[in-house]
C-alpha cells in the first residue's frame, strides 16, 4: 500500500518539485496539502498549492490555507528574494480554477490525521507554525500520527538564513521548539544532507526534455532559484535540492544514512532558530530525532528527475 502523507508547505520553488515528485510517485498517495507562510505569504503559497495538484490532475486533494504568521514573533520574515514575490519565481501563474478547503491548515491536519488514525506521515516542507498549532490544539495528535519526516534545521553545519540557522526553523523557532519537544517521531532532513544534494544545470537539461506540465512549470520557474544559489554561493547554475530530498527519503530511505539524537531549538538572541543535536545525551529524555547526515546525491538525483520526466 501507498504511504499516506500529507504535505505541509510554503511553495515555494523547491517546495514546488518536491509536491510534483511525490504526487508522480506510486509509492507516496498525498491526501492534502497545508499550507504556511515562509518562502512568500501564506496567501500566495496556498494558491500555489492549489495550482499544483491542479497541473497534474489531482483536483481532489485537499489544499488548506494555515498561518500566516510564526506563533510569537511580529515581524513577518519571508524567503520572497529566493523564490519570488508570488513564491513561483516572479512568473505571475495565473489563478488556480479550484478553491481552497474551508478549514484553517491546523484543523485540516488534525481532521486528516483522525481520519487515517496511525497511517499519515506529516511532512512538513516549511516553517512549523501549522504543525505546532495542531499540536497545541490536541496534544493526543502524536499518538495517533504515524511519523514526522521534514525538512529543516542543521545539526552540524552552518545555517542559510542566519550563521547558525536554516530558514524554515529560524522562521518561526518556537514552533520548531515545540515540535520537536513532542513525544513522536520525527526525522529531520536538514542542511546537513541537502546541502550535499546539488542539482546540476546538465541534469536539469536532461529533465527538460521531457514534455509534461510538471517539467514546463519546472524550467519556467528554477531560473530565480539558481540566480540566489549563483549569488550566494557561486553554484553557476546548480542549486541545493532541500524539500526535494524528503521525497526522495521517502521513496528510498535506503540512499540515506542518519544518527539519532535529541534536537532542541534556540528560541532568542543571535542564535535565533538553531537546532542543537544533544548528542552526548546529557539534557534531558527528550525524543530522538532521526538526524540525515549524508546520502547518495547522486542515485537521489536521478530518482527526483526520473519521477518528474515520466
Ligand atoms: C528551506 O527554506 C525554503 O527556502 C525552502 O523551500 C526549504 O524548505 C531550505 O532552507
Ligand atoms: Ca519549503
Amino acid at each position: 500500500m501507498a504511504r499516506r502523507i500529507l504535505i505541509d508547505t510554503d511553495p515555494g520553488i523547491d517546495d514546488s518539485m518536491a509536491i510534483l515528485s511525490a504526487l508522480r510517485s506510486p509509492e507516496l498517495e498525498v491526501i492534502g496539502l497545508s499550507t504556511v507562510f515562509g518562502n512568500a505569504d501564506v496567501d500566495s503559497c496556498a494558491m500555489n498549492g492549489l495550482r499544483l495538484v491542479e497541473l497534474e490532475g489531482h483536483n481532489n486533494i485537499p489544499v488548506a490555507k494555515g498561518a500566516g504568521a510564526p506563533l510569537f514573533r511580529e515581524d513577518l520574515d519571508l524567503g520572497t528574494q529566493v523564490h519570488g514575490l508570488d513564491g513561483m519565481g516572479n512568473t505571475r501563474p495565473s489563478p488556480p480554477r479550484g478553491t481552497l478547503d474551508p478549514r484553517f491548515g491546523a484543523q485540516f491536519i488534525l481532521d486528516m490525521v483522525k481520519q487515517y488514525p496511525g497511517e499519515v506521515t506529516l511532512v512538513p516542507l516549511g516553517p512549523l507554525t501549522n504543525i505546532a498549532l495542531a499540536l497545541q490544539q490536541d496534544p493526543g495528535i502524536t499518538d495517533q500520527v504515524k511519523e514526522v519526516v521534514l525538512m529543516g534545521g542543521c545539526a552540524f553545519g552552518t545555517g542559510n538564513i542566519s550563521p547558525v540557522a536554516e530558514a524554515n526553523i529560524f522562521h518561526d523557532a518556537h514552533a520548531a521548539e515545540i515540535v520537536f519537544r513532542a513525544n513522536w517521531d520525527v526525522t529531520m532532513v536538514g542542511l546537513d544532507v541537502t546541502t550535499k544534494i546539488i542539482v546540476r544545470p546538465a541534469d536539469l537539461d536532461k529533465m527538460y526534455t521531457a514534455n509534461n506540465p510538471a517539467v514546463d512549470l519546472l524550467h519556467r520557474i528554477q531560473p530565480c532559484y539558481q540566480a540566489f544559489h549563483d549569488q550566494i554561493y557561486g553554484l553557476n547554475g546548480a542549486f541545493h535540492l532541500h524539500d526535494p530530498s524528503v521525497t526522495a527519503f521517502l521513496i528510498s530511505p535506503d540512499l540515506f544514512t542518519y544518527i539519532e539524537a535529541p534536537i532542541y531549538v534556540e528560541t532568542s538572541g543571535l542564535c535565533a532558530g538553531k537546532t542543537i543535536a544533544d548528542v552526548h545525551w546529557q539534557w534531558g529524555d527528550r525524543k530522538p530525532v532521526k538526524i540525515v547526515v549524508d546520502a547518495d546525491a547522486k542515485a537521489v538525483i536521478n530518482l527526483l528527475i526520473q519521477r518528474l520526466s515520466q
